[in-house]
């Protein structure tokens, strides 16, 4: 690959100064786009939830550790990752350095903006006694923290709000958040960041869902989501496209007029996993409806989906599953992957009807309750007091923590690679020249629905380094 005296000028005086960015995302039509280069991304990632669901308090939250981080984002360069998913929260608190690293590593995020500390999220049950001030000031709070940085993807509204214990306006609430939040974004952020929903895999609302929140309203049109997020456990073992239920999947989403990726998944039925199922969700017929997913999770918990076990502060093992999975990227060939495609990013939004939701048993109206006195000044004026994160310089180097592989093997020499250039990171291929990494974790157990039964052959896309250097070529 032939690279220009001009691009190593800018990454090196962007190296002088402080962290370097990635450029941001953007949306376009089903797609996420690179704003500067106009390629497709697609999300290979995983969910970022050390310590559980419950690891946010008011000192601390998966962000503040930076000595974790920088192991984390270590292994999962070395993994192949470009985009985590981080849960829980705490919008006071200062996130820096982490955020800076993973940005340095090539890595996106995707930000829930919900907590489970008090007001904290909505109550999927009585929405309308969350919906208040109190709840936007972690809302709005997270937005503020984040806002500078510009490897924040986008920011999840809500994580599995409607299911069997929502009320039936909930639908009505969400939408009014995702409202909010981007009316908030667009008065008060540097950038448009989208604003996404994350689903359960409720089958009977599932596509409902979807168009619930993506379609058009011409006397409110900041409350239609940007993305779709849908949590899929339904390939357990060595399941298929179809008899996982991903060819329905695919069928269901194809005409999404939003990018639409699996915000997790990974099934634990059957152990250890092999993730056979990368290669259908990168492959030809699957990445017209998707753009990629994010494995649940990063590190090993009581519900068994880590991908790397924290034995101590200082020790780390990356887990079998670990492997396995990085042999999967291995295989993908990312130039296609990652190729921009007109007839994906010219697709239209859909006009709300009631037309548009056929199972009956999901909110088929569009009323949204009106914004709180309180939440539109904040809306009007900044959230007060809100404090803002910005990037910080780190540099690369052999991580110091004890790292073994699941037999026992000591792995030397894992390093923190700073990408120069606007790179984000991609699986190795195996090559010599090149890192990657992965990271992870979050919580939330998917509902599978789509029951696997049949063996047939499950959808194989072949790649490899031919895709790999094409991305690192059309990047430079
Ligand atoms: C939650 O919000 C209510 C209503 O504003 C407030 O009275 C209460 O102190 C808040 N709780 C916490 C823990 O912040
Ligand atoms: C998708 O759109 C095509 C063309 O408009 C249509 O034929 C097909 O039925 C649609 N599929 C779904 C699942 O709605
Ligand atoms: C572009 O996207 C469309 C719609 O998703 C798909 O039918 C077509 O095969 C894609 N073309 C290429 C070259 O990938
Ligand atoms: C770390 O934890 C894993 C998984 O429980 C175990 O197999 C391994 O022996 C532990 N390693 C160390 C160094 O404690
Ligand atoms: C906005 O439009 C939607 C659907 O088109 C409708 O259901 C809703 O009542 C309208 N809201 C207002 C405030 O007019
Ligand atoms: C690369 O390939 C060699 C030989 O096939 C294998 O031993 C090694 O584990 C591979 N490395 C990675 C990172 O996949």
């Amino acid at each position: 690959m032939v690279v220009s005296a001009g691009r190593f000028f800018t990454a090196a005086c962007a190296l002088a100064g402080s962290a370097l960015a990635l450029s941001p995302l953007e949306v376009d039509g089903k797609d996420f786009v690179n704003s500067k280069t106009k390629e497709r991304f697609q999300i290979i990632g995983v969910d970022y939830q050390p310590g559980g669901t419950n690891a946010v308090n008011t000192k601390s939250d998966p962000l503040t550790d930076s000595d974790a981080c920088m192991r984390d984002a270590a292994l999962m360069q070395r993994l192949g990752i470009n985009t985590i998913r981080i849960y829980n929260m705490q919008p006071t608190l200062n996130h820096d350095k982490c955020v800076s690293i993973f940005s340095e590593a090539g890595i996106y995020m995707i930000l829930d903006v919900n907590s489970p500390l008090a007001n904290g999220s909505l109550n999927r049950a009585e929405p309308w006694t969350t919906y208040d001030a109190a709840y936007f000031e972690q809302v709005f709070g997270i937005i503020e923290a984040f806002k500078n940085y510009e490897n924040v993807l986008g920011f999840f509204a809500g994580n599995e709000v409607i299911n069997q214990d929502s009320t039936w306006l909930a639908p009505a609430y969400v939408r009014a958040v995702v409202r909010d939040m981007k009316n908030y974004i667009a008065k008060n952020a540097p950038r448009t960041i989208p604003v996404g929903y994350s689903a359960a895999d409720v089958s009977d609302i599932l596509t409902d869902t979807a168009h619930y929140f993506e379609c058009e309203m011409s006397n409110s049109t900041n409350s239609r989501i940007d993305f779709f997020g849908l949590n899929s456990y339904s390939w357990c073992g060595d399941a298929s496209y179809t008899s996982s239920g991903y060819d329905v999947l695919t069928e269901d989403f194809a005409n999404a007029t939003v990018p639409v990726f699996f915000s997790e998944y990974g099934c634990n039925k059957v152990t250890p996993r092999t993730f056979t199922e990368v290669q259908a969700l990168y492959g030809e017929e699957m990445t017209q409806a998707f753009s990629g997913g994010l494995v649940y999770e990063w590190t090993q918990e009581t519900n068994d989906y880590g991908l790397v076990m924290i034995n101590n502060t200082n020790t780390v093992t990356t887990l079998i599953d670990y492997d396995n999975l990085q042999k999967q990227f291995n295989e993908l060939d990312i130039g296609r992957i990652m190729k921009s495609n007109g007839s994906q990013t010219s697709v239209k939004a859909e006009t709300c009807s009631p037309s548009i939701i056929t199972s009956g048993k999901l909110l088929n109206s569009w009323g949204l309750p009106a914004t709180p006195s309180k939440v539109s000044d904040y809306i009007e004026s900044g959230l007060p007091n809100a404090p803002t994160g910005s990037f910080v310089a780190v540099s690369g180097g052999v991580i110091p923590q004890k790292v073994y592989d699941y037999t026992g093997k000591e792995i030397t020499g894992v390093e923190f690679k700073v990408l120069t250039g606007d790179e984000a990171n991609t699986p190795s291929g195996n090559s010599s020249s090149s890192s990657t990494g992965t990271s992870s974790s979050s919580s939330s157990t998917g509902t599978s629905t789509h029951n696997a039964a049949s063996l047939n052959g499950p959808s194989v896309a072949r790649g490899g380094l031919g895709g790999l250097f094409m991305l690192l070529a059309s990047l430079l």
